[in-house]
């Protein structure tokens, strides 16, 4: 049995991950906050166990109440009262908020977005393109989504900047102590309720005022639903989108013959090989490692193996995305794979509510930065680079970049 979650496991763990399908693939295992949870590894489970009604999201079921005790879920979640988001609800509950947010944040509502996102790609790639060296995770992964976001739910561009702080806040304590990141989240909590408030008094066709407006039967979002939907709009769309353009663009700079007939592609106005290159770099190594908390509301059984009501089970989406049973050549990027069903974005009633906007993002993001700067490669060995080690993201601290100057 390989060792988990230490440095070395941090920077590939997918050798571990494939002892893990073949030999345990449904394996008790202790976490580092001392929380025992079932790992899934294999594609077919981890799809039967993303839509299993028996696992419920919300963590009052875990039978050892590791939530209580802040060893489940998002640090201050509990105390801030941020708690009724998409990610730690069931049905019915769930389809009611998730019906109201999708009245409000629609892929309309995204595709409108487009050319905001392409200013400020351009914007982020100006400040550093006369350079000639970059932190690509610093300067451009880590803004872009942060201000996006803030863009789309209407915070004022004088207040982008507290939201940077507290993100930066949120990442960097990622995995290690809470502290910062229950601060920041309450925050993040007391000024959204404050936007929100103001809002209702002038509505705009930003997405806060669309989560007032949206109504269901006659039922609208109380102002602590909005803001907990707000925020889990944050908290969901910041660092995962951070990592996917951090990791993407680490893995283009290993793979140089794909990233070159990307570049070409690019060259010639194409975007097909764009469109599913992003998708195979969700697959390959994406960030989101685990899928989030689930927990038994009663036995059930996945693949073979007998799960107690009350056990934890975290479906292990970066495992099952290499599972050689539903992918050909697994360990292989390929950007131009068209069979790609992965699970990076979840499956079921809780799939990636946010993924138009990943999308988006990503795509503008690694298609503006490699036909901007061609010549883009690693700054740093394999040995420098560090890899976060949180549990549920998977991402880089830095990822330093050399290119030719722009002029
Ligand atoms: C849910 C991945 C970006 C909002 C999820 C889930 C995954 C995921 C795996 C399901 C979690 C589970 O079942 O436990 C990603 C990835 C992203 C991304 C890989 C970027 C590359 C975004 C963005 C937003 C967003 C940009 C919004 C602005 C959400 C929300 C949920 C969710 C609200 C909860 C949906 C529900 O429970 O009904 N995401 N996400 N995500 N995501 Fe994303």
């Amino acid at each position: 049995m390989p060792e988990l979650f230490t440095w070395e496991f941090a920077a590939d763990p997918y050798p571990a991950y494939a002892w893990l399908r073949e030999h345990a693939p449904v394996r008790r295992t202790t976490l580092p906050s001392g929380v025992e949870a079932w790992l899934v590894t294999r594609y077919a489970d981890a799809r039967q166990a993303l839509a299993e009604g028996r696992l419920s999201k919300n963590p009052v079921h875990h039978s050892e109440g590791a939530h209580a005790k802040g060893k489940v879920g998002i640090p201050g979640e509990r105390s801030a009262d941020l708690m009724t988001h998409l990610l730690n609800i069931d049905p019915p509950d769930h389809t009611r908020l998730r019906r109201l947010v999708s009245k409000a944040f629609t892929p309309r509502r995204v595709a409108e977005f487009a050319p905001r996102v392409q200013q400020l790609t351009d914007h982020l790639i100006d400040g550093f393109a006369a350079k000639g060296e970059a932190d690509l995770i610093h300067e451009f992964a880590f803004p872009l989504p942060i201000y996006a976001i803030c863009d789309l739910l209407g915070v004022p561009p004088e207040d982008q900047d507290d939201f940077r702080d507290w993100a930066g806040m949120m990442i960097r304590h990622g995995g290690g102590p809470r502290g910062g990141v229950a601060r920041a989240v309450k925050k993040m909590r007391t000024y959204l309720l404050e936007l929100i408030h103001r809002k209702r008094g002038e509505l705009g066709d930003d997405l806060i005022s669309g989560l007032i407006r949206a109504s269901d039967h006659g039922e609208h979002l109380t102002e602590n639903e909005a803001a907990a939907m707000a925020f889990i709009l944050l908290f969901a769309g910041f660092e995962t989108t951070v990592n996917l353009i951090g990791n993407g663009t680490h893995t283009l700079l290993h793979h140089p013959e794909q990233r070159a007939q990307l570049q070409e592609s690019l060259a010639r106005g194409e975007t097909a090989l764009l469109a599913t290159a992003v998708e195979e770099l969700l697959r390959y190594d994406g960030p989101v490692e685990l899928a989030t908390w689930r927990f038994a509301t009663g036995p059930l059984v996945i693949g073979g193996q007998e799960i107690a009501t009350g056990d934890p089970v975290l479906v292990v989406l970066a495992a099952a995305d290499r599972d050689p049973a539903r992918f050909g050549g697994p360990d292989t990027l390929d950007l131009a794979r068209r069979d790609n069903q992965h699970l990076g974005y979840g499956h079921g009633i809780h799939y990636c509510l946010g993924a138009p906007l990943a999308r988006l993002e990503a795509q503008c993001a690694l298609g503006t930065l490699l036909t901007r700067l061609p010549d883009l490669g690693l700054a740093a060995g394999p040995e420098e680079l560090r890899w976060r080690g949180g549990l549920i993201m998977r991402g880089l601290r830095t990822l330093p970049v050399r290119f030719a100057p722009e002029r």
